[in-house]
């Protein structure tokens, strides 16, 4: 059987992670794994239920039995929360916000990081997030941290959610980018770090062909 392997992305909002991951996992041909899309299934959970995001008494009444299932059709992740695909519900930009916020709880995270590494051991993968290199998998084949400056986070940001018909406004969009950057960077569980032994490249100037040329660049050598 050919080795597993096993490829770690992390990094802020808008830097590009999920095109990359997207991408590299079709070029190698193996999963993809969006962390991200669960903690904000389960943001959409807490807010069905009416629990503050924040809450981690409230969330803890419900996390243990969360009903959560990523599944693959032709290819593509699809999440499932108690039976109902809401993968675009949960892109939704209010969901941001709120998945920023309730990933920032031990318990959400234990619950998370357990699902993720369940999923990981079973096959060659690469898993985009915010911790995965620090924390998830710190044993990961390769590990790559993907930066961008605000201005060109919000701007891709602003773009994407243009195009699917929302209405934002670009400062509001990078003032929220900023906060997340900061709840996610300063929260005391497994924050967003890059691992020491990751490799740091800057998005802000170089379009995806070239990005994912580098990332090749290191895995194939
Ligand atoms: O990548 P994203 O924007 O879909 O992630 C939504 C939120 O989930 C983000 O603000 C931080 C959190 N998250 C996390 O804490 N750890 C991960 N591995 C992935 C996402």
């Amino acid at each position: 059987m050919d080795k597993i392997i096993r490829i770690a992305l992390d990094g802020p909002s808008g830097s590009g992670k999920s095109t990359i991951a997207k991408r590299l996992s079709s070029k190698l041909n193996i999963l993809y794994l969006d962390t991200g899309a669960m903690y904000r299934a389960t943001a959409l959970k807490a807010i069905a239920l009416g629990i503050d995001t924040l809450d981690e008494k409230g969330v803890s009444t419900f996390i243990d039995d969360i009903n959560l299932e990523i599944k693959y059709i032709d290819g593509t992740q699809h999440t499932f929360l108690d039976g109902e695909d809401v993968s675009e519900r949960i892109r939704e930009p209010h969901v941001s916000m709120a998945a920023s916020n309730i990933s920032s709880l031990k318990c959400v995270r234990l619950k998370m990081v357990d699902m993720q590494r369940k999923i990981a051991s079973q096959m060659s993968c690469v898993l985009d997030g915010r911790d995965i290199g620090s924390y998830v998998l710190p044993n990961a084949d390769y590990k790559f941290y993907i930066t961008a400056s605000t201005d060109v986070r919000a701007d891709r940001r602003f773009k994407e959610l243009t195009l699917k018909g929302h209405k934002v406004d670009f400062e509001e969009l990078k003032q929220e980018i900023e906060q997340r950057d900061y709840n996610d960077k300063t929260r005391d569980f497994s924050p967003l770090k890059k691992a020491e032994d990751a490799i740091e490249i800057d998005t802000s100037y170089m379009n995806i062909e070239q990005v994912i040329g580098k990332v090749l660049s290191y895995i194939e050598k």
